[in-house]
C-alpha cells in the first residue's frame, strides 16, 4: 500500500488546506476533479489530478482507488453560492449522494483497499434546534438538509460493508481567511453596517479551516474513529456574541443586524439555515485527545484576520 491519498473536490476551500496537510506530512496526493485544467491552476504542479465526476464509471474510480492508503470525499455543488430552486436542490442532493454511492462502491470493488474513507457532511445533518447539545448520537432532522446530510452519510457507510473504516465529518461553519463564510459576513463590517443575522439569539456552530483540516488527518491516522465526527469548535456561541467579537477585532461596531425578510428576500430559503441555529459539541473528537488550536472564536478571527 503506498503513502497516497485519493481526495474528490480537493480544489475547494477545505481540501486545499487538508492537501498542504499532506504534503507536508510526506502523502502524495490524487485529486478526482470535474475538469482538470481549472484544477491544475488551483493545486500545485506535484499533485496529480484526474478527471472523474459520478457520471463517469466506477471502474475508472477503483483503478484510481486501489492500493492508496485513504480516500476523502469533499464534492459537493456550493450550498450557499446561490438561490435555490428545484433544479438547484437536486444539484445539491446528487452531487454529494451520488458522488458518494460511487465512491463506495469503487472502494468495494478494489482488490487493494484502502485503509479508510472520509466523507464531509454536514452540522445540516441536525435540523436546526433550539437549546439541545448536539452529539454525534443527537437525532438527525427531517429538513432538506438534513436529508441530503442522512443520505450523504448513508452513501459513505456503504464503504464499511466492504471493511474500510469510514468517518463522515458533520462540518460546522468554516472560518477562513480568503474563502467562504467569513468573508460574507465581514463585508457588511467593512461599511459600518455589520451586525448579527435576525434575532442573533440562534447558536454559530463553527470551526477554524485548520483545526478542520487536522481533524481529518487525525480521521485518517486515528484507528479508533469511525461512523460520524462533529467537526466544530468546543466552543458554543450565540450568533449575536460571534457578530460582536468579530466587530470589536476589526474595529468596527456589530450594531445593525440583518433582519429575517432581508434574508429571506436575498438568499430565499436558504436564511433559515442562517436565521435558525444549532448547539454542536465536538463529544467525540475531543474524547479522542484531538487538540483544537482555535477553541474560541476570538482565538480563530484574530489569527485569521491577523490582529
Ligand atoms: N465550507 C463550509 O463552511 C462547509 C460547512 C459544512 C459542510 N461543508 C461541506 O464540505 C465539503 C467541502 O466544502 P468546501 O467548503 O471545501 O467546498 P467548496 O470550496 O465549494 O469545494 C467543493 C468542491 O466540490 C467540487 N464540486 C463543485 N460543484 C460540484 C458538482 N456539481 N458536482 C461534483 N463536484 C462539485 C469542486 O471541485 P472540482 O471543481 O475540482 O470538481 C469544488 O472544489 C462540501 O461538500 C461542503 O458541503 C462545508
Amino acid at each position: 500500500m503506498d503513502k497516497r491519498i485519493v481526495i474528490s473536490g480537493g480544489t475547494g476551500l477545505i481540501g486545499k488546506k487538508i492537501i498542504s496537510r499532506l504534503k507536508y506530512k510526506g502523502y502524495s496526493v490524487t485529486i478526482l476533479t470535474r475538469n482538470k485544467r481549472p484544477a491544475e491552476k488551483i493545486i500545485s504542479q506535484d499533485i496529480e489530478s484526474v478527471e472523474w465526476d459520478y457520471s463517469k464509471p466506477t471502474e475508472l474510480l477503483t483503478e484510481i482507488i486501489s492500493g492508496c492508503e485513504a480516500v476523502i470525499n469533499l464534492a459537493g455543488a456550493s450550498i450557499a453560492g446561490r438561490r435555490w430552486n428545484h433544479e438547484y436542490k437536486k444539484l445539491i442532493y446528487d452531487s454529494r449522494v451520488l458522488t458518494t454511492q460511487k465512491i463506495s462502491e469503487a472502494i468495494s470493488l478494489c482488490k487493494e483497499k484502502p485503509l479508510s474513507f472520509v466523507s464531509a457532511s454536514a452540522s445540516g445533518y441536525y435540523g436546526f434546534d433550539g437549546e439541545e447539545q448536539l452529539t454525534e448520537d443527537s437525532t438527525a432532522g427531517s429538513d432538506f438538509l438534513a436529508k441530503v446530510c442522512k443520505d450523504w452519510e448513508r452513501a459513505a457507510y456503504e464503504a464499511e460493508r466492504s471493511g474500510v473504516r469510514t468517518v463522515t465529518v458533520r462540518i460546522a461553519v468554516v472560518l477562513d481567511k480568503n474563502e467562504g463564510a467569513l468573508k460574507k459576513l465581514i463585508a457588511p463590517f467593512k461599511f459600518f453596517l455589520g451586525g448579527h443575522l435576525g434575532s442573533g439569539k440562534q447558536w454559530f456552530p463553527w470551526i477554524h479551516a485548520d483545526d478542520l483540516a487536522d481533524l481529518f488527518l487525525f480521521s485518517i491516522e486515528n484507528k479508533n474513529i469511525r461512523r460520524a465526527l462533529n467537526g466544530s469548535a468546543p466552543e458554543q456561541i450565540r450568533n449575536k456574541e460571534f457578530c460582536k467579537i468579530l466587530g470589536k477585532i476589526i474595529g468596527r461596531p456589530s450594531i445593525l443586524p440583518v433582519p429575517g425578510f432581508m434574508l429571506r428576500l436575498i438568499t430565499g430559503e436558504f436564511a433559515k439555515y442562517l436565521l435558525k441555529g444549532r448547539r454542536l459539541v465536538p463529544e467525540k473528537a475531543l474524547n479522542s485527545g484531538f487538540i483544537f488550536k482555535y477553541d474560541t472564536c476570538e482565538k480563530a478571527l484574530k489569527n485569521i484576520l491577523d490582529k
